[in-house]
């Protein structure tokens, strides 16, 4: 049966294993960046997630050629996006500085190999712990988020004698049409307010040891439009310069942030990014010309400093999810008259695996990697493994529902597009389920575990008893 949905989604499937750069199709099983993915869930065990190197490449690449316009950009990979440490070491390697949210992730960098230079810490609530270690490590940047932090840096930078840079953030009032939850330029808990920073900056240059290079934003996470970041760029330039002119200092850059949105959904011409941001509406370049175009009203030779995180590791990454159980229930209404049939396939992996999906109903596509030169014109809902009524994926591509071939069956194995953002990240072990293996395939091709699953001893080890 072929309805409009029916038509997008088998265009969409055919786009993807014909024209998308990482998949492709041999003997009806679908491969990324070459390798069968049906068969690296076998030798790896399901769920996995799965990264290519070339795609993480590629992604930095787009954002560097994206600000080629303002030659003083340096880049910090937001590592909260996916912090397993052999993309780290991929991203440093490629000359990507790196943007830290808690003690341990400057921990890993360092451990990396980031120089304290390439680092940049924020964080709505950090600790004289976070700070001591930060400030001996001299980061390029502290972003400063309360007044109260400030005064620690203070007197933490005096009792080491060490200068801390830091940027003052500041919350620039800006909405953006994000899931709300992802917005962190207005109303937000995250920033001073705006109207704070000349005090802030009147409190720094009284301080011996800390030195203040500039203002930092961060607008908003998978933000649909340029708009927002061009406004909220704006407000700081305006500002950086009003507190030049008035204490007569030169700040030596704007902290912009990240959000560069990932398209999860790809047939454009079906959807407004503007109701539904699983559509991006704007891509690296759209994003790098809303900020090059403020900033440089105010000097082509200040720095922009950028935090992307999703746009990196996003499309870098499939999910794999082995069927492990399936069966067709009827759905009666309260009088037992029969509404409809439904065809649920289990896989093994639920919310436990991708939070994102239910936290932010977030939408990914999801095709049948063991089957994928089949049509996909059956309507099934797909569930995981938890006890939970709503461990199920809600968003499917028409209403509730997915599209699969019509003999899908146990074994079978789902790939889930564009999961490796905040995914790995946001794993938990909830119904004692283990955090899943991690399979890297390198820029040769080749494939490798960067990082194991939980074990059953991993997952006691924790326990005292
Ligand atoms: C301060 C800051 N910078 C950068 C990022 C990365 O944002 P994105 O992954 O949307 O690029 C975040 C995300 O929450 C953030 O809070």
């Amino acid at each position: 049966m072929s309805d409009k949905t029916t038509e997008i989604f088998e265009h969409l499937r055919y786009n993807l294993i014909t024209k998308d750069r990482r998949f492709s199709e041999v003997n009806g099983k679908l491969c990324f960046e070459g390798v069968n993915v049906e068969e690296l869930a076998k030798k790896y065990g399901s769920p996995v997630y799965v990264y290519s190197e070339k795609e993480l490449l590629r992604n930095l690449a787009e954002i560097e050629e994206a600000f080629k316009g303002h030659k003083n950009t340096k880049i910090f990979y937001a590592s909260k996006a996916c912090s397993v440490m052999a993309i780290l070491r991929i991203l440093k390697d490629a000359g990507c500085g790196i943007e830290t949210n808690s003690l341990n992730e400057i921990k890993k960098a360092v451990e990396i190999g980031f120089k304290g230079e390439d680092i940049v810490f924020n964080g709505v609530m950090k600790t004289r712990e976070d700070l001591e270690y930060a400030i001996a490590h001299d980061l390029y940047l502290i972003n400063v988020d309360s007044l109260y932090e400030l005064d620690m840096i203070d007197e933490i930078s005096r009792a080491q004698k060490k200068v801390a840079h830091v940027c003052v953030r500041v919350e620039p009032n800006v909405p953006s049409a994000t899931h709300p939850g992802l917005v962190t330029a207005f109303h937000a808990k995250s920033g001073i307010d705006l109207q704070q920073a000349e005090g802030a900056v009147r409190r720094i240059l009284e301080m011996p040891y800390v030195q203040v290079r500039g203002l930092h934003m961060h607008v908003g996470d998978q933000v649909p439009e340029s708009e927002p970041f061009a406004k909220a760029t704006a407000v700081l330039v305006n500002e950086s310069i009003r507190l030049e002119k008035l204490f007569g200092i030169k700040f030596d850059l704007i902290n912009v942030g990240g959000g560069i949105p990932v398209p999860y959904k790809y047939d454009e011409e079906n959807g407004d990014p503007l109701h539904d941001n699983m559509y991006a509406g704007i891509n690296s370049k759209d994003f790098a010309d809303a900020i090059i175009g403020e900033v440089q009203k105010w000097g082509e030779d200040k720095q922009i400093c950028i935090e992307p995180g999703r746009k990196i590791p996003s499309s870098a990454a499939v999910m794999l999810s082995t069927i492990k159980c399936e069966k067709i229930k009827t759905n009666y209404d309260l009088e037992g008259n029969v509404q409809c049939h439904v065809d649920w396939k289990f896989c093994d992996a639920g919310y436990n695996v991708m939070a994102d999906a239910q936290h932010y109903a977030w939408f990914f596509y999801i095709y049948n990697a063991s089957r994928i030169a089949e049509p996909h014109d059956h309507y099934v809902k797909i569930a995981g493994p938890l006890c939970d009524g709503g461990d199920y994926y809600h968003m499917g591509v028409k209403g509730e529902e997915f599209l699969m071939p019509k003999d899908t069956t146990i074994d079978d194995v789902f790939v889930f597009l564009d999961a490796g953002a905040y995914s790995i990240e946001s794993q938990t072990v909830y119904n004692c389920r283990a955090r899943t293996a991690v399979v890297l395939i390198d820029k040769d091709g080749k494939d490798r575990l960067i990082r194991h699953a939980d074990t059953y001893e991993d997952m006691v080890s924790y326990d005292i008893y």
